[in-house]
């Protein structure tokens, strides 16, 4: 589960701000405005949800933490755009984020939704590993 608050995200240590692509879904399971793809990270050494949306044909993805508390944010499951389709909604009290900047437009939130950055390729979407975000490891 995350954790209620996490460190500030610091200039990454030296030599350790380059980032390793991991596989996520395939491009065409991201519709425009539609059904998020869920998956799992480990942010600050706590294992959390994430979770990847299409908005104006541009793929982008977030920690699933409103930054009003630390909770999940889906309405329903892997649902987060409110019905016009061009916010991002918490579904616990309602604050709006900008679906491709993660900003804060209204609510109760705090402050951006932390992003992860995201790349198409040949058809796959792939998120990348920052110092501080690492994929979960089973440890078999
Ligand atoms: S927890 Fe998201 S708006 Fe309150």
């Amino acid at each position: 589960m995350c954790p209620l608050s996490f460190p500030d995200d610091p200039t990454p240590p030296p030599g350790e701000g380059g980032g390793e692509w991991q596989p996520l879904c395939r491009s065409t399971d991201l519709q425009d405005a539609g059904e998020a793809c869920p998956f799992d990270v480990v942010y600050g050494g706590q294992t959390c949800r994430a979770f990847a949306i299409r908005y104006r044909g541009v793929a982008h993805a977030y920690l699933n933490r409103c930054s009003h508390v630390a909770m999940e944010m889906d309405w329903r499951p892997n649902h987060f755009f409110d019905l016009t389709g061009h916010h991002l909604v918490c579904g616990s009290h309602g604050a709006l984020f900008d679906p491709a900047s993660g900003r804060c437009l209204g609510g109760p939130g705090r402050g951006p939704l932390i992003k992860i950055e995201l790349e198409e390729r040949d058809g796959v979407i792939h998120w990348r590993t920052q110092y501080n975000l690492k994929p979960v490891s089973f440890g078999f």
